[in-house]
């Protein structure tokens, strides 16, 4: 029986012939292959917000916290359900993540329950595009604006996706962007920050080549600096031109991607409309391009579904362990939502690659699975 992937890069003749072209360069790390990279993902975008391409999400989101200045002290509002990363890339810079519950429909971090947690060191938000959507975004930037923070969109789950008629990523204070080996396009890792405020654009631009000053502008022309100078804490964040020669090619494959996958999320939702046992959240499936398919199911039942399905061939995810039940993050405080939200969730397979056989299989066995059991 082989083993059904959730999720997986698609990846093809494009990217090793973008690979061999800077093998045979003989200058693998970051020149003209990111800045020309950056130029098409601002194209992309439709943008004139400034686009700069680091290592991964993570050193994306960490940056983004440490060239706004934020350190011990300060406070950041994120959801208690995301990746670890956001957490992490908070208290990277010694600043407090603040884990706030998320709303039950759309796993969006819930403003009622942030405005609780605002005190006078509250510098910031952290939103989460979970699943791909952020469509409750204005209320976070005004939200922001009543409250005088910064907005940090954590878009890694959102590349490609568009929100009022126009991109992710064209709009807003600072999105970071993932493009890790799983994610909407892959660099293999990869992630980028947009912003439309020049001075921080600077300074994120230095701080990912260790602080030097306008490395970069060397660096895109075939040189790097010798006498240069440095003023603010930098970290070596930058992307490689082997990285970006893949996410060139991987970007041009964009609409491909981002229509199969709507297909694929389209086809689950025709096959679970009429089920009282697994529910959908509440997104526009057709603004988003899906990075995950995530389904609710009665608390009862998820891990023993989780279970079956492996034991059928078929992998699936847990999205995820709400961060203030982890150790590091813990603060003994309950957030029923999110917990609540946290026994019920489960992910299906949808990748690219994933054949209409293959996710009929796991259609059948999940709603087979389900029909056998008491609590669904
Ligand atoms: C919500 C979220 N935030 C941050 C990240 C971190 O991105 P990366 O894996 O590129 O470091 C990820 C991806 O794993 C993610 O899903």
């Amino acid at each position: 029986m082989s083993v059904i992937r959730l999720s997986r890069a698609s990846v093809g003749q494009e990217e090793k012939d973008a690979v061999g072209r800077v093998l045979d360069l003989g200058y693998l790390g970051m020149g003209a292959e990111v800045q020309a990279l950056e130029t098409e993902l601002q194209a992309a975008l439709g943008t004139q917000h400034e686009v700069i391409c680091v290592s991964t999400g993570t050193a994306a989101l960490h940056l983004a916290v440490s060239c706004l200045g934020l350190g011990p002290g300060d406070e950041v509002l994120v959801p208690t359900i995301t990746y670890v990363a956001s957490f992490q890339a908070v208290t990277a810079t010694g600043a407090t993540p603040v884990a706030c519950e998320v709303t039950a429909d759309r796993i969006f971090i819930d403003l009622e329950d942030a405005e609780r947690r605002v005190t006078a060191n509250t510098k910031a938000i952290m939103p989460v595009h979970y699943a791909s959507d952020s469509s409750d975004m204005a209320a976070v930037y005004a939200f922001a604006e009543r409250h005088g923070l910064r907005v940090i969109e954590d878009a890694a789950q959102s590349f490609g996706c568009e929100r009022d008629g126009i991109a992710v990523g064209a709009t807003g204070d600072i999105l970071c962007f993932s493009f890790d080996g799983i994610k909407n396009i892959t660099c293999g890792e990869g992630g980028a920050v947009v912003t439309g405020d020049p001075a921080l654009a600077q300074r994120l631009r230095d701080a990912r080549l260790l602080g030097v000053e306008r490395d970069t502008e060397k660096r895109y022309s075939g040189q790097r600096s010798w006498d240069f100078d440095v003023s603010e804490q930098g970290f070596r964040y930058h992307m490689s031109n082997l990285m970006a020669a893949v996410g060139r090619a991987q970007l041009a494959k964009l609409p491909r991607f981002a229509e199969r996958r709507r297909a694929l999320a389209r086809r689950y939702r025709q096959a679970f409309a009429g089920s009282n046992s697994v529910r959908l959240l509440d997104f526009d499936f057709e603004a988003i391009v899906p990075h995950i398919f995530v389904v609710r199911v009665n608390a009862g039942n998820r891990d023993a579904l989780a279970d079956h399905l492996r034991a059928h061939g078929i992998e699936c995810g847990i999205h995820y362990k709400p961060n203030h039940l982890l150790t590091r993050f813990a603060d003994g405080e309950a957030r029923p939502v999110a917990e609540a939200a946290y026994a019920e969730l489960i992910s299906l397979p949808l990748h690219v690659e994933l054949a209409e056989a293959e996710q009929d299989r796991v259609i059948e066995e999940v709603l087979g699975f389900l029909r056998g059991t008491p609590n669904a």
